[in-house]
């Protein structure tokens, strides 16, 4: 069967301006609908929305009461008290510092014993949440494309699943640990029919590591060497850019 393409918007601003942009479009997502389901991403590229967020919680002009989260992914196996997981993360810069119901937090875990009983338990969980309202994600550096951890190869069906990290991603994540080799190699993800599923999607790129990547996936062929290049089959997508990650596409 083939299926339509479109066009995502492209909106390329700079960095503060970016994220006021998507801290809005949150802000009025939560607005029109209080019990919204948001997948929300890791890494350096949501901090500043993050920070907002925060903020807007403690002015009061959002609460997240009624809403609920599920992460895209997360490191296997690693401990969440690792300060590198993406539990220790989201705690961190996110869910300790807003309203959030816990059991509305949802994110795969890093430390479970049963890889096969962890992929249950969370699409049991998800799959009664989804579709998400608004999913936001980054994409992966250089050339992997990536989109939650759907590394190339990945296919348009791929649902949540345990998944080996490409060199590339071992490679620019293992900042993060203190030891590079503590650097987990695989990661349990939501698959891009999960992300798919979803009403509305942004992905925001900032930086000239990205530049390549977001020109392959708007502009190359759609298929599983850049998985982001998937999200073309959605009718509701925004590419939110900064200038160098839009540099390659003037
Ligand atoms: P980053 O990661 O935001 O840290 O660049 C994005 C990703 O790997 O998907």
């Amino acid at each position: 069967m083939k299926l339509p393409i479109y066009s995502p918007v492209i909106k390329i601003l700079k960095e503060g301006q970016l994220d006021d942009y998507i801290y809005l479009l949150v802000k009025n997502q939560l607005k029109k609908k209080p019990t919204s389901v948001f997948i929300f991403p890791t890494g350096a590229t949501p901090l500043g929305l993050y920070q907002k967020l925060v903020a807007g919680f403690q002015k009061k002009e959002i609460s997240f009461a009624k809403t609920s989260i599920i992460n895209l992914d997360e490191y296997y196996p690693i401990s969440r008290q690792n300060p590198a997981s993406y539990f220790a993360y989201m705690k961190q810069n996110l869910i300790d510092k807003i309203d959030i119901d816990p059991k509305n937090w949802i994110i795969p875990s890093g430390e479970a014993k049963n890889l096969r009983s962890e992929i249950k338990r969370l699409k049991n969980l998800i799959y009664k949440k989804l579709p998400a309202d608004l999913t936001i994600l980054g994409i992966g550096p250089q050339k992997t494309c990536h989109i939650g951890f759907n590394e190339k190869g990945s296919i348009l069906t791929s649902t949540i699943r345990y998944v080996s990290l490409a060199a590339q991603t071992i490679k620019a994540n293992s900042r993060y640990f203190k030891n590079k080799n503590q650097m987990p190699k695989g990661a349990i993800t939501l698959g891009i029919k999960e992300i798919l599923a979803s009403k509305k999607i942004i992905l925001i790129a900032k930086g000239q590591q990205k530049a390549w990547g977001i020109k392959r996936s708007l502009l190359g062929k759609i298929d599983s060497q850049a998985p982001a290049s998937f999200l073309r089959y959605h009718p509701q997508v925004i590419f939110l850019l900064d200038k160098k990650a839009s540099k390659l596409l003037r």
